[in-house]
């Protein structure tokens, strides 16, 4: 047994075994009954910084002051995205095993750059990721990889994108290159801009990514995707990537992967696929056609932190040329080389950072606790509710749908009155007037987007608690505040 002076250690550990239990039962009341706050948080800004010492205490402090201020200062600087009132954005689960496999994972505080700083996270990520592959349909030429966020797998996509038309960047870099073609990306309209960054943190500038119109349904269209292309070709630019989108962010349509697939492999061009928030739905029996077309993809990239209840943050991707990846970033200092009984991966190769937390752990309680019959199920249930919620919408003249609902998201608006103008700023200013209203409601909170011009309210259901009857809830609370603003028009 370690024994270190207390004054000198950590904390005590029979200290930790209680104040742990006490975390516990408090993670247990909240999961239970996070809806006795109000979902987005009402302080004004500053309040929280405000209620806080300006300098770090000189003393340590014993766990139930701390407590103490994390319940009284904090939790009222909490937008609760665990709260079953959660639409905005899109809403997610912290999950019961997903937050135990959080508390394991910083207790063995791993930090997985090498296979042998754990070798078990290494393996285990692989596996995982081979399990989520599987359920998605993908094909076993995609070998996947676990980064923080969405942003940062399409970042690395683009960089093996770039690394297998232009190796010669690694080391001379783009700056007053001649010899180099400028770059292009292709993504829609509707397309997220994670994408933009990554353009400008791969060099490229923002002027390289070009964006295609979409159609009446958001969509991606092909035809003026290949006349791009011809177009950029002729004046002299090299195509880069084109990144379709299966669940676009504003109103989750799926651009239709396998015309551009097609397109992108007459072109050799390189693939990336989008499905960061709806790619999981492709587990779900009858549902299977968004990912078609992606078994074609050079990259993909899906979000379990979305909408496969894992808790933030969660990011896959899948990539057929991993081979790429790591000749774009692999770099190994002599402090890190090593020499095993037998060839590893070391994820320290796969990307711009050396540490790496242990996030497979996670997805591995989730995927093993709700098992994939279970996931389908969530999915499948979330989707009803949206379809629900679009025919409450359909059947009242006072509102308007504004998209198709493929998904667990519904876009729409409310009019003023019978005769709003389709494009009347009046019905704009009234539907910023009713998210405010039924967001300061504390029961509810939602978020907005512009689609064809429009301010359009978006409700996302991704919450495992969030019920039918939170939905209708929603609904009542949009009616009412839409009626008492009409009234006082
Ligand atoms: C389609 C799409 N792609 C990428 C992202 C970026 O996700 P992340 O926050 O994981 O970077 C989002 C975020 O909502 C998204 O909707």
């Amino acid at each position: 047994m370690t024994v270190v002076p207390s004054d000198l250690g950590d904390m005590d550990p029979e200290a930790f075994r209680r104040d742990a239990h006490r975390v516990v039962d408090w993670i247990a009341d909240y999961l239970a009954g996070s809806d006795r706050y109000p979902v987005l948080s009402q302080v004004k800004p500053g309040a929280i910084a405000a209620a806080l010492p300006s300098h770090a205490p000189a003393r340590g402090e014993p766990f139930d002051a701390i407590f103490a201020d994390f319940e009284r200062v904090l939790i009222p600087g909490i937008t609760h995205w665990n709260h079953p009132g959660f639409f905005a954005y899109f809403a997610i689960t912290g999950s019961a095993p997903g937050i135990l496999a959080e508390f394991l994972s910083a207790a063995l505080n791993v930090q997985a750059m090498l296979w042998r700083t754990s070798p078990a996270a290494t393996e285990l990520e692989e596996v995982v990721l081979r399990w989520l592959r599987q359920l998605l349909g993908l094909p076993a030429a995609f070998e996947g990889v676990i980064y923080d966020t969405a942003s940062i797998s399409t970042l690395h996509a683009l960089a093996a994108a770039r690394e297998g038309l232009a190796p010669s960047v690694r080391t001379h870099g783009l700056a007053r290159r001649t010899d180099v073609a400028r770059m292009r990306v292709y993504c829609s309209d509707q397309s997220h801009s994670s994408i933009d960054k990554a353009v400008i943190l791969l060099g490229h500038g923002q002027e390289s990514l070009r964006k295609i119109g979409s159609d009446s349904e958001f969509r991606m269209r092909p035809s003026l995707l290949a006349a791009a292309i011809a177009e950029d070709r002729a004046a002299g630019w090299q195509p880069l990537a084109v990144v379709a989108t299966v669940g676009t962010t504003s109103s989750t349509s799926v651009d239709p992967v396998p015309e551009i697939a097609e397109l992108c492999r007459r072109e050799s061009i390189w693939l990336h696929v989008d499905a960061a928030y709806a790619g999981v739905a492709g587990m779900v029996p009858g549902y299977e056609w968004i990912l078609r077309g992606a078994e074609q993809a050079d990259s993909l990239v899906v979000n379990p932190h979305k909408w496969l209840f894992t808790p933030f943050d969660l990011s896959v991707l899948y990539c057929r040329r991993m081979d790429l990846l790591r000749a774009a970033f692999a770099l190994t200092p002599e402090y890190l080389e090593t020499v095993e009984a037998a060839p590893v991966r070391n994820l320290m190769d796969t990307g711009v950072q050396l540490g790496r937390r242990f996030r497979a752990l996670k997805l591995w309680m989730v995927l093993r606790h709700f098992g994939a019959d279970g996931l389908r199920a969530r999915l499948a249930e979330h989707m009803r509710l949206a379809r629900l919620f679009g025919e409450w919408i359909d059947g009242d003249a006072s509102f308007q749908r504004l998209a198709p609902v493929p998904f667990s998201v519904v876009c729409f608006r409310a009019l003023p009155h019978a005769d709003a103008a389709a494009r009347d700023p009046e019905t704009d200013t009234f539907n910023e007037r009713l998210l405010a209203a039924v967001n300061a409601s504390g029961e509810m909170f939602i978020s907005h987007t512009r689609l064809d011009g429009r301010y359009a309210l978006r409700l996302a259901i991704g919450n495992l608690r969030t019920t039918e009857v939170h939905v209708a809830r929603a609904w009542d609370l949009l009616r009412q505040h839409a009626a008492s603003l009409r009234l006082n028009r």
